[in-house]
């Protein structure tokens, strides 16, 4: 019985491989969904009752279940290089004129580099037994519990080699979308773009979320292939898909620069119409003892280079300029366009700023504008284009008085922006009752934008105050459409709940203008209680590091405020914590003090965790390089930021470098674990 059952759990697997194999990495399904479903029942209702049957690689391991405590360390044999970018035409000459004056004649391999993130996969007679991801390049994390989840990739390999292969894991431009609109509905944070997204899925502790985030790869590298008597790169990638890994139908063997040249031309103009994100176009020597000759810097092979795309730029028609009113009263034009897809998503928004910057790009109503995305995150109009202009177009008129109140605004002496400073302004209400219980100030979970807004227009919160009074109307919201009565009682006690946070959390969600989160760490750590910053003269506040004389004017006014006094008072009648519960500040030199910007990923730790480490130790994270920097952190695929940090000559910290400072400090789990182990 136990024999028959064996042999029906081989040609299950062998099935539901076959099948997977064609459905992920040939597209091409051969099973109805529903007979898929059916052979992968039997196969699990066997390893139920046979667990002795159930192999680590079964393909019922693919929907997760394995959950781990914390990532292992892995030590790649063979080190994980990164590329060397180049930018334009001229410096990928350079590059094969390099490689041709050092006496080669090289072929060129063309492939699309993917913006996902890199991964090794080892095989062992032909089971897939490990994932990593690439870390400092030398040390990476033990992923296998996710990678197995990931339908494109093979459990078993169409061969029965030891094997390592490495490629990109990423995320497809649908599902980060699909994922994306879950997530709103969830009022969870969203996933800026596809390669954060696979980043964030492939570093879950449980592979039951992995699962089912819809990861993919593309195989590229071979780091052994002598092993397998293989002496191009090209040969690699065809012995690869002939093991069943998905290799990229795009790749290209090429002569010369000029079909280097029309490879990266046609891929330009593909881009925005492929299912998942590239960034540029690696491109490699084919000769594989030709790559050895010309060799390798410590970072970098010398026989490639990837290609970073420009920006994409989109045109579309600015249909309107809509002003909206922040918390702060500002005002901020909005250009809205006729909805255009810009690398994967659609754009019908972006931010114009202030009158300025609307007067400074020429824009006219009506015009033909072109669109990319700043940091490949945020929709931004680059410009107008002159030759579209019909004489249709209406000129851009700044308006007078607030959108929904009618108070006249103001603009300040010197500064850009306009404003509406009628404290009771209803606009002004809602965004800054939204920002009180968003995230990074009192974190209400479940109070989010629609939700606040619905309650504002209810009546049932008007005020900051009223927040903490909801407790009264429980049964009013319980009855309330679209309100259950479990998810009136969460929010009822994350409001609760919040009473605790730490004064910062506090201090951000009041919404002094200029006072961001970090502005509001500084101002807790320092002065740890309300009371204590409320009783600072303008003066002492000035002389602090980091506050200068705006920040001290804005606070300073603000709890003069007698309004603001009363708010105060109002919240103290209610509980909440007024003070610093924060950790005492640590000391490191190379930290203390200091200005940060992290890029890119970092493999053995997230960078909120990066900065949060930083700030404890009297470091300051920003997001934008400027000559203020003192250190760049610069992690896989960084974006535009390492550049400028190059151009500055601010200094750069790489993995290794983070990896070290932060290993002293003991603030890394450390679990080595070798391949050998
Ligand atoms: S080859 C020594 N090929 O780009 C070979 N990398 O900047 C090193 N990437 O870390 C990698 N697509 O994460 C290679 N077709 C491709 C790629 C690719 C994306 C990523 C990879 C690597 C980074 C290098």
């Amino acid at each position: 019985m136990l024999e028959e059952k064996r042999k029906r759990v081989i040609e299950l697997t062998k099935i539901l491989n076959d099948a997977n194999y064609e459905y992920y990495v040939l597209a091409n399904p051969t099973l109805t969904d529903q007979e898929f479903d059916k052979y992968m029942r039997e196969l699990e209702e066997i390893e139920k009752e046979y667990p002795e049957l159930a192999d680590n690689n079964s393909p019922t391991k693919r929907v997760g279940g394995e959950v781990i405590d914390k990532f292992q360390k892995i030590k790649h044999k063979i080190p994980m290089l990164s590329l060397p970018d180049v930018f334009n035409e001229d410096e990928i000459r350079e590059f094969d004129e390099r490689i041709r004056k050092a006496g080669f004649s090289p072929e060129y391999v063309c492939e699309l580099k993917i913006d996902g993130l890199s991964g090794s996969f080892h095989y062992e007679n032909g089971k897939l037994i490990t994932g990593a991801t690439r870390g400092d390049g030398v040390i990476g994390e033990d992923i296998t519990h996710n990678v197995k989840t990931i339908r494109s990739l093979p459990l078993t390999l169409k061969k029965p080699i030891d094997i390592e292969v490495r490629g990109e894991i990423f995320m497809p431009r649908e599902t980060l979308a699909k994922l994306n609109q879950e997530r709103g509905e969830l009022n969870l944070p969203l996933f800026q773009n596809c390669r954060n997204a696979a980043a964030g899925s492939i570093r879950q502790l449980d592979s039951k979320i992995a699962a089912g985030r819809g990861l993919d790869t593309w195989i590229y590298h071979l780091p052994n292939p002598l092993d397998y008597g293989i002496t191009k790169h090209w040969d690699a990638l065809e012995f690869m898909k002939k093991l069943g890994l998905k290799v990229n139908p795009a790749n290209r063997l090429v002569k010369n620069i000029e079909e280097i040249l029309a490879f990266i031309h046609e891929y330009g103009e593909k881009r925005s119409s492929l299912p998942y994100d590239i960034d540029g176009v690696v491109i490699k020597v084919n000769d594989l003892a030709m790559q050895e000759a010309i060799g390798y810097t410590s970072k970098y092979p010398k026989w490639a280079v990837a290609y970073k795309f420009p920006a994409e730029e989109v045109l579309t028609k600015l249909v309107d300029i809509i002003f909206t009113v922040g918390r702060t009263g500002r005002i901020t034009p909005n250009a809205v366009l006729e909805p255009v897809i810009v690398m994967g998503s659609t754009v019908k928004r972006a931010t114009l700023h202030n009158e300025d910057y609307v007067i400074e790009k020429g824009l006219k109503i009506g015009d033909t504008v072109s669109i990319r995305k700043a940091g490949d995150v945020i929709p931004e109009v680059v410009e107008a284009k002159l030759e579209r202009r019909t004489g249709n177009e209406k000129d851009f008129v700044m308006i007078k008085n607030c959108p929904i109140c009618n108070y006249p605004l103001q603009k300040k002496p010197g500064q850009v922006d306009h404003y509406c400073l009628n404290p009771k302004c209803p606009a002004r209400h809602i965004e800054s009752l939204i920002h009180f219980c968003s995230r990074k100030a009192m974190n209400i979970d479940g109070l989010g934008e629609r939700i606040v807004e619905d309650f504002f227009n209810l009546g049932f919160i008007k005020s900051i105050t009223d927040i903490y009074h909801l407790e009264t109307h429980k049964k009013d919201l319980q009855e309330l459409e679209g309100y259950g009565k479990k998810s009136i009682e969460n929010l009822l006690e994350a409001i609760l709940n919040s009473k605790q946070n730490s004064l910062e959390k506090l201090l951000f969600g009041l919404g002094i203008e200029g006072i961001g989160d970090k502005t509001a760490l500084v101002l807790a750590k320092r002065y740890k209680t309300l009371d204590n910053l409320m009783a600072q003269s303008e003066e002492d506040l000035k002389n602090l590091k980091d506050i200068g004389p705006v920040l001290a004017h804005n606070i300073y006014t603000y709890f003069q405020n007698v309004d603001n006094q009363e708010l105060i008072n109002n919240l103290k009648e209610l509980n909440l914590n007024m003070t610093y519960l924060g950790e005492e500040e640590k000391y490191h030199e190379l930290i203390s003090g200091k200005r940060f910007v992290v890029t890119g990923t970092i493999s053995f730790m997230g960078r909120d965790e990066i900065e949060h480490v930083l700030e404890s130790y009297g470091g300051k994270a920003s997001s934008s390089v400027s000559s203020k920097t003192d250190v760049v952190i610069v992690g896989d695929s960084p974006g535009s930021k390492a550049d400028k940090a190059k151009e500055l000559n601010i200094p750069i910290w790489d993995e290794g470098k983070l990896y070290s400072i932060f290993d002293e400090l003991n603030v890394i789990e450390h679990n080595e674990k070798t391949e050998s182990d």
